[in-house]
């Protein structure tokens, strides 16, 4: 039987509800990549997304959000950033990420100022999704063009969240995109 968005929402909805925490969202990830591999899906989702972003579902009881988005630029690379008080599971459906997750080695106390050190980076090849937890700094990179899934534990543009610099070492707020 072919996994569907329909099914991948209600399974996400049961994690939710079994445990909310870590365990929930893995549990997200795990079905995130059986969605993934529906070519289906990916044909009539995922295609068809050019630059930017499209909502496929909002969960109403626990506020988990699904987007479809993409760029069509070749050797994007992102600033690092958190997901303030939320979460982020990314799935890859075309194209490949790659990802740097980065710790944060300062004792944060001046206002501004970030200390990044690179922890691992990993490519995010088509059918594989990556859960990465509340207070994460990751940064993505796309070397083509590339089409993915974001689920996100709340709407992150309603949100408190901070891109860094590890150059320069600062940090700031982060603005709706
Ligand atoms: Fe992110």
């Amino acid at each position: 039987m072919t996994y569907t968005l329909d099914q991948f929402c209600a399974d996400a909805h049961d994690a939710m509800e079994k445990n909310s925490g870590n365990a929930g969202r893995n549990a997200i990830r795990g079905h995130l990549e059986k969605l993934l591999i529906n070519q289906d899906f990916v044909t009539e989702h995922l295609a068809s997304q050019g630059s930017g972003k499209t909502l496929l579902y909002h969960d109403k009881d626990f506020d988990f959000y699904v987007m479809a988005h993409g760029t069509d630029a070749g050797n994007r690379k992102g600033k690092p950033h958190d997901h303030g008080a939320s979460w982020a599971v990314y799935g890859q459906a075309i194209g490949l990420t790659n990802m740097t997750v980065w710790n944060r080695t300062d004792d944060r106390n001046q206002e501004g100022h970030a200390e990044l050190a690179e922890d691992n980076t990993f490519p995010l090849n088509p059918g594989k999704a990556a859960l990465f937890d509340t207070g994460v700094i990751h940064s993505t990179a796309h070397p083509e063009p590339a089409r993915w899934v974001r689920v996100t534990g709340t709407n992150l543009d309603t949100i408190e969240r901070h891109a860094y610099d590890p150059d320069r070492q600062v940090m700031k707020l982060m603005t709706p995109t």
